[in-house]
């Protein structure tokens, strides 16, 4: 297949420095970049950083004669495959939302005829504001694919919605609408997918969790999405966007995250990569718990419903594939091994998360993929979203038609 064309135009933004990741990591996944920097985006980035990276020249000026004569606005547009823009400002949106057409950047947006992806990336203010909320709704009315944003700690400060969304997840979203149509092998299969971790409630301020970002479980499911599936993605609480192109419930408890899975059901594919706390505080406390009043007393657990092993012995409506995910200090394979037969699942993914791993939280694992009937593979470190790529290849090899 012929290497598919991205039109990155980078704006204003200090997330700009995150398209950098996002050349690199597209070009080693087969995507060939051209690039626009808008004059508030050279401030942030160099011309010479992202020609460097996308090994193509950098287009900057509607009115330079020699990019004109080169590379018209109208063909840079129309001889890509997607337009990306990244980080999307909230002028650049508004521009966009408004036809305006007054440098390369917006001129080029109006004149495309090709699907346009934003990564919109601002201050948690500008991005709830009133004028913000109707140039995304505007947008979203005209067919604009949107990816993020995340809520988390900004660069300026605040927290809040606003954080451009990775580049792991920005390149699943270029996937998932690039993915052409011949080449969806789980085209009319059913998945359902879990994520992240869960919050298991001690009174209505605390809870027990762990350290799970959600990424694995996130790029799983759109890397099924982009092979075609119809997926669910049950995700525990996360600072992701919510991927494009499924269907997403979010949960807190891991008794909440089994009664969203159940209502996904009938499903064909389950991959179960949340990290499901073990246990629960028998009884959440309904009011706050108080220092003065509470002896620090032993926390009561109670086990928590095992949501694979249900999935893998399910009565009736057990899924066609059931795949796990065993995460072990020790004994990696035997232990995984054992994982897999008590749980009733077909495959289980091991990876170790020792100290130092950097598995849990990371943008990278380390993974063996665990079959009963092929030998154990063992991938080197990749990126979440390659481990995803890879194991929809698995899935669909073994379901696609
Ligand atoms: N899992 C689940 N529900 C639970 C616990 C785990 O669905 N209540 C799933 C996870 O999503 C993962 C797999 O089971 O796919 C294994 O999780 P892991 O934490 O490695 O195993 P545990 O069941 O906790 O077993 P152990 O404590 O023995 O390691």
């Amino acid at each position: 297949m012929d290497a598919k064309r991205i039109l990155l135009v980078i704006g204003g933004g200090i997330a700009a420095y995150k398209t950098l990741e996002l050349i690199r990591r597209g070009r080693e996944r087969g995507l060939a970049f051209r690039t626009i920097l808008t004059r508030a985006g050279a401030e942030f980035v160099t011309p010479l950083a992202v020609s460097s990276l996308a090994e193509s020249r950098v287009y900057s000026d509607l009115f330079s004669l020699t990019d004109e004569a080169e590379m018209g606005h109208i063909r840079l547009s129309r001889e890509a495959d997607l337009v990306v823009v990244a980080p999307a400002t909230a002028d650049l949106m508004a521009k966009m939302a408004q036809g305006h057409a007054d440098d390369l950047a917006s001129t080029t947006l109006l004149a495309t005829d090709k699907p346009v992806l934003v990564a919109p990336a601002m201050n948690p203010m500008m991005w709830q504001h009133k004028a913000t909320r109707r140039n995304v709704a505007t947008l979203r009315a005209d067919g604009i694919h949107f990816v993020g944003p995340a809520s988390g700690d900004m660069a300026c400060g605040e927290v809040g919605s606003g954080r451009m969304a990775e580049p792991a997840e920005i390149l699943a979203a270029i996937q998932a609408i690039l993915a052409p149509a011949g080449g969806r092998p789980l085209a009319g299969r059913r998945a359902i997918v879990t994520s992240g971790p869960t919050h298991e409630a001690i009174d209505p301020v605390r809870y027990i969790a762990n350290r799970s970002s959600g990424r694995q479980g996130h790029a799983i499911a759109a890397a099924l999405a982009a092979a075609g599936a119809e997926v669910t993605l049950v995700s525990g609480p996360v600072s992701l966007p919510d991927p494009p192109g499924m269907t997403v419930r979010r949960v807190e408890s891991a008794r909440a995250m089994q009664e969203a899975v159940e209502a996904a059901l009938p499903a064909d594919i389950a991959v179960c990569a949340a990290a499901v706390a073990d246990w629960r505080p028998a009884m959440a406390a309904e009011a706050k718990l108080k220092k003065g009043s509470h002896q620090p007393a032993a926390l009561e657990l109670v086990e928590n419903p095992d949501i694979l092993k249900g999935l893998g012995h399910h009565p009736r409506m057990r899924p066609e594939l059931v795949v796990g995910f065993a995460a072990e200090t020790d004994d990696l394979l035997a232990n995984a091994g054992a994982k897999l037969e008590r749980k009733g699942c077909d495959w289980i993914l091991a990876n170790d998360v020792g100290a130092g791993s950097g598995v849990f939280g990371g943008a990278r694992n380390r993974v063996h993929l665990l079959r009963p009937d092929a030998p154990v593979e063992t991938w080197p470190e990749l990126d979440k979203a390659e481990v995803a790529t890879r194991l929809v290849a698995r899935i669909a090899e073994r379901l696609g038609r």
